[in-house]
């Protein structure tokens, strides 16, 4: 079967996790450290905005309580949206308030998000479809005048640029999943960024039970240092060396991983672009960066299950993402997302990653003709 998704590690990350083990220290340590540091280079910020945690689900939990988000709060979200951002939101008691999206980037707009803003609206929970950047100057504007936090989920956004600036670091937070599925993988993990570093060293005690005293060898011995203070009932959300390790690695990768997946880009761009019955991603703005991580045809004659379906029994798995959260009954959302509608009943991701060869492209690529022939 040729995977959506797919990760790629190898002798390198299994090195460096065997030095782990000879290091005897497999929890939070100078790895993690050193993963923060450079994640914050790459994406051109600075080590006191970062912080590790162990998925990015947890980010999204977590920023409700870092952004001070409770009951009689609005939170405004694109009906497309990961299920970890809906529940977020309802878990901490805020109404979940969702909007339209544009129906070929997926991603919504300002003029979309301001037209489900009241007087309880508390924050914009963002999401790059994708690692697509949305339209980030008119959502800061539109932020600045209702006073709304801006959370943006960018979990496979990790080369995603918008106006030369990379996205997640433009709101309060932002955030990053390096999780199975993702490009940069670690089994498990996750990057927050945060606009001021006041809010990251409460999310730094946030995510390690609130605890207000270091404990253990951090402590001096003047002390007794098995004691200790808390600030919040918070969770304990790290990362680990392990996963560090493997992250670093990644992370040395990248750059390699963003141009294979922008030739497997190009090549479908290339190859599917006289096939009528297709609308293909369109092109980025020409200030803007994207990870690759979908690649989303939207197929035009209704048939768009019928090609899954098609592609799946000739061993080539395709999926469609991210199920509107209107369409959810467990978030009773009432309203009319037309745009979204029509996206998710059209939509489909094709196989995008960094193994695919030629072979698998040339495959791809000829059944979707196949298809075409016979159905369409
Ligand atoms: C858009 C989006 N946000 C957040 C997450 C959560 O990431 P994690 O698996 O690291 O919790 C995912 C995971 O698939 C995602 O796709």
């Amino acid at each position: 079967m040729i995977n959506v998704f797919q990760p790629s590690l190898g002798n390198e990350e299994l090195s460096r996790i065997k030095d782990v083990f000879e290091s005897n220290w497999l929890g939070k340590g100078k790895l993690v450290d050193e993963f923060e540091s450079r994640f914050a280079a790459y994406i051109g910020s600075e080590q006191s905005k970062v912080l590790a945690t162990n998925c990015c689900s947890e980010g999204l939990f977590s920023s409700m309580h870092l952004c001070k988000i409770g009951e009689n709060d609005e939170v405004i979200l694109p009906t497309i949206s990961f299920v970890g951002a809906g529940n977020a939101v309802c878990a901490c008691g805020a109404k979940l308030v969702l909007c339209d999206v544009d129906r070929r980037t997926l991603n919504a707009s300002a003029a979309d998000i301001e037209k489900v803003i009241t007087p309880k609206s508390k924050a914009i929970l963002l999401h790059h479809y994708g690692g697509i950047p949305c339209d980030m100057d008119p959502i800061m504007d539109l932020a600045q005048t209702y006073n709304l936090k801006i959370i943006e989920d960018c979990a496979p956004g990790v080369c995603s640029t918008y106006k030369g600036r990379s996205i997640g670091t433009f709101g309060d937070m932002g955030m990053w999943s390096f999780d199975a599925m993702k490009i940069l993988v670690c089994g498990d993990g996750a990057i927050l960024h945060f606009r001021d570093k006041e809010l990251r060293e409460k999310a730094e005690k946030w995510l390690y039970f609130g605890l207000e005293t270091k404990s253990g060898y951090e402590n001096s011995v003047a002390q007794k240092w098995w004691e200790f203070d808390i600030s919040s009932f918070g969770h304990r959300a790290i990362m680990n060396d392990i996963t560090a390790a493997m992250a670093l690695e990644q992370l040395a990768k990248l750059d390699d991983f963003m141009a294979r997946r922008a030739y497997v880009h190009r090549l479908y761009d290339q190859e599917l672009a006289d096939v009528a019955w297709l609308k293909l991603p369109e092109p980025l703005p020409k200030d803007c960066t994207t990870s690759y991580y979908f690649y989303h045809i939207q197929v035009l004659n209704g048939k768009r299950d019928a090609l899954a379906r098609f592609l799946r029994e000739r061993d080539i798995y395709t999926t469609y993402r991210y199920f509107p959260l209107h369409r959810v009954s467990g978030y009773r959302i009432s309203g009319s997302f037309p745009n979204a509608d029509w996206a998710a009943d059209n939509t489909l991701c094709i196989p995008i990653h960094q193994s695919l060869g030629q072979e698998d492209l040339d495959l791809i690529v000829s059944t979707i003709r196949e298809f075409g022939e016979i159905y369409c």
